[in-house]
Parts: C-alpha cells; sequence; structure tokens
C-alpha cells in the first residue's frame, strides 16, 4: 500500500498534493472580484500590495481607482510632484508606502527604462519592496514560482502544520506548499483563505476547502492578543470662510505623516464650551475622541489659507479628511 512519506519539511507529500488542488479549485470558484485581479499588469499589482499593507480591502478599492485615474503608469507616477502623489494617497495613512511608491517609481524609469525587474531579487532593490511585496509581484505578475507570507499566510500554515512555525520557518513551509505551475494564483488563494475563511477567531472550517488536510481544524489558538487601546481626547478648530479652509502643515521631519496638512489643534480647551461636533478615530493603538471647534482660528504659525476646490490636491491627513467630510467641506 502507498503511504504518504513524511518528508524533512511541515508537510507530508499527499498534504501537499491535496492542500494545493483543493486551494486552488476553491480560489477559481470563490475568488473575490478585485480590481487588481482584472489583468496582471505589474504597475496594478504593484500599487495594490503597497496599498493593501495595513488597509481594509474595501478602503484600497476606493483609492486604487482614484490613484490609476491620477496616475495611469509608471512614468505618469514618476513624473508627478511629491505632493500630489501623497494627496492621492491621502486617507489610506502610511504616507511613508507613498513616498516610497514614487521613489521607487523614479528608479523604475530612470534604471529600467520603464520595465519592472521580473524576479524577485531585482524587485526587492526597489525602494518600499520588502521580501513579501517583491514575491507577491514576481509570483502575480510574472510567475515566478515564490511564496509569500503575511499575517494570513502565517495563521492558515500553523493551523494546516499544527505546529506554531515562526520567522524562516514560514517562508520555507509557504515554499514547500506553492504550487509552481500557478504560484500567483497560489499565494493569493493563501491570503484569500486566511482572510474569509481561515479568520484569527471563529474560522469557517465547515466551508474550508483544506479542511480535510488541516491538522487543528481550527483548534490551534492564536496566540497573538490585540493590545489594549489607549484612549485620547484631543480638539480641533475649523474656520472656513469665503470659500478656504485654515490649515496647518505637519513638520517635516515629524515621525509621523510628515509634511502632510491638518487642522489646528485648539489649545486651552478642555472641558470649556460645547464643541460643534465630536467623532472618533483610531490610529494604531489609541482610540481618539476628536471635538471640532468651528470658528475663527487663532491663524497659528505654518498655517494656509486654502481654497476648498483644492483640497482634493492637498496631502491631507486621515483625520483632517474626515473631519472636512463631516462638516460637508469636502
Ligand atoms: N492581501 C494582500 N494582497 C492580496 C492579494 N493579492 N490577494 C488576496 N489578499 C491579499
Amino acid at each position: 500500500m502507498k503511504k504518504a512519506q513524511p518528508i524533512s519539511g511541515s508537510f507530508s507529500n499527499s498534504q501537499q498534493q491535496r492542500l494545493r488542488r483543493s486551494l486552488l479549485a476553491w480560489y477559481d470558484h470563490h475568488a473575490r472580484d478585485l480590481p487588481w485581479r482584472a489583468n496582471r499588469d505589474p504597475y496594478r499589482v504593484w500599487l495594490s500590495e503597497i496599498m493593501l499593507q495595513q488597509t481594509r480591502v474595501a478602503a484600497v478599492i476606493e483609492h486604487y481607482h482614484e490613484f490609476l485615474r491620477r496616475f495611469p503608469t509608471v512614468e505618469r507616477l514618476a513624473a508627478a510632484s511629491e505632493s500630489r502623489v501623497l494627496a492621492a494617497f491621502s486617507g489610506l495613512g502610511y504616507y511613508r508606502r507613498a513616498r516610497m511608491l514614487h521613489a521607487a517609481a523614479k528608479v523604475i524609469v530612470r534604471e529600467h527604462g520603464g520595465e519592472f525587474p521580473e524576479k524577485h531579487e531585482g524587485l526587492r532593490e526597489l525602494p518600499g519592496i520588502g521580501r513579501y511585496t517583491a514575491a507577491a509581484i514576481a509570483s502575480i505578475a510574472f510567475d515566478e514560482p515564490v511564496a509569500v507570507v503575511d499575517g494570513n499566510v502565517e495563521r492558515v500554515l500553523q493551523r494546516v502544520s499544527g505546529k506554531r512555525l515562526t520567522g524562516e520557518e514560514l517562508w520555507r513551509a509557504a515554499n514547500e506548499l506553492l504550487d509552481a505551475k500557478r504560484p500567483g494564483d497560489f499565494n493569493q488563494a493563501m491570503m484569500e483563505l486566511g482572510a474569509t475563511v481561515c479568520t484569527p477567531r471563529a474560522p469557517a472550517c465547515l466551508t474550508c476547502p483544506v479542511v480535510e488536510v488541516c491538522a487543528t481544524r481550527g483548534e490551534l489558538a492564536v496566540t497573538a492578543q490585540p493590545l489594549p487601546q489607549k484612549k485620547r481626547e484631543i480638539h480641533y478648530e475649523l474656520d472656513c470662510r469665503e470659500g478656504k479652509v485654515f490649515l496647518v502643515q505637519r513638520a517635516q521631519d515629524a515621525s509621523l505623516m510628515a509634511g502632510m496638512w491638518e487642522l489646528p489643534e485648539k489649545v486651552g480647551a478642555n472641558g470649556v464650551g460645547t464643541p460643534s461636533y465630536t467623532l472618533r478615530h483610531s490610529i494604531t493603538v489609541t482610540d481618539y475622541t476628536v471635538k471640532v471647534w468651528r470658528g475663527s482660528t487663532a491663524s497659528p504659525p505654518g498655517g494656509k489659507w486654502i481654497p476648498v476646490g483644492r483640497l482634493t490636491q492637498t496631502p491631507l491627513t486621515g483625520l483632517a479628511r474626515k473631519i472636512l467630510r463631516k462638516a460637508d467641506v469636502l
């Protein structure tokens, strides 16, 4: 009788083959219809992968279309001003990603004649492209058989193998499982499975395509606990007159959102009077209660009156956009 041979890695040969077949068959029927899956243009694949880092799919879709409308090619992106690129990214947060994207576009145009390197090693040399993104672009756009590991893939690998794989073990396990004939689809299927079925809490094992080869069927407890959220209150002034709004620019050397525009903070507002409106905003581990006061600002230094019509071209912080939207200014 033929018996599955355990191999030196994390999965037996038969486990690998069954997983590949079932996972890809599932992906062929259930893949979400996402705009960046419409073709394998490396510019689009790259843009989507950068935008998807730390951002939900729904939020990315909105920005993805608008970004491509403004910068339809890598050449147009390379030639744009930094401020226009940041403006198109504003709302997605993490502006370092936008700066790196812009820098990489310039390198691709200047040093590679506008063509993307096709191998993950070459892609990895570009600004802002790490191991994950290089493997994602190389496999999805160019069919290179290299596996990706992100948070979703990590969880799937741990549950299917029943082992607490870490660091390099995860990359080895992902590459062991990879379907070398359809690496881009395989990688996306693993991420999709983690995002939609093999979720951190209450995984949907009953509908999982690889449940039969899974060592744990959801029972491997996920160790990472969410970080406790801190609470903070913050007050802003919103001064909008004659079609202009008063905004201040963050310092160019600020560690977060450098150079972006926001509303001036209101000082000494705690406990005095009633704000015009309140909203909630979360940034990483802090939940902010944001109180907005309409009226005349003290016009602090570093500020500028910006015409409302120019706001979509201005690199605003995510919170500033939210405040301006709520006030129907944007
Ligand atoms: N997460 C990041 N990139 C993805 C992709 N291409 N498919 C599914 N999930 C993803």
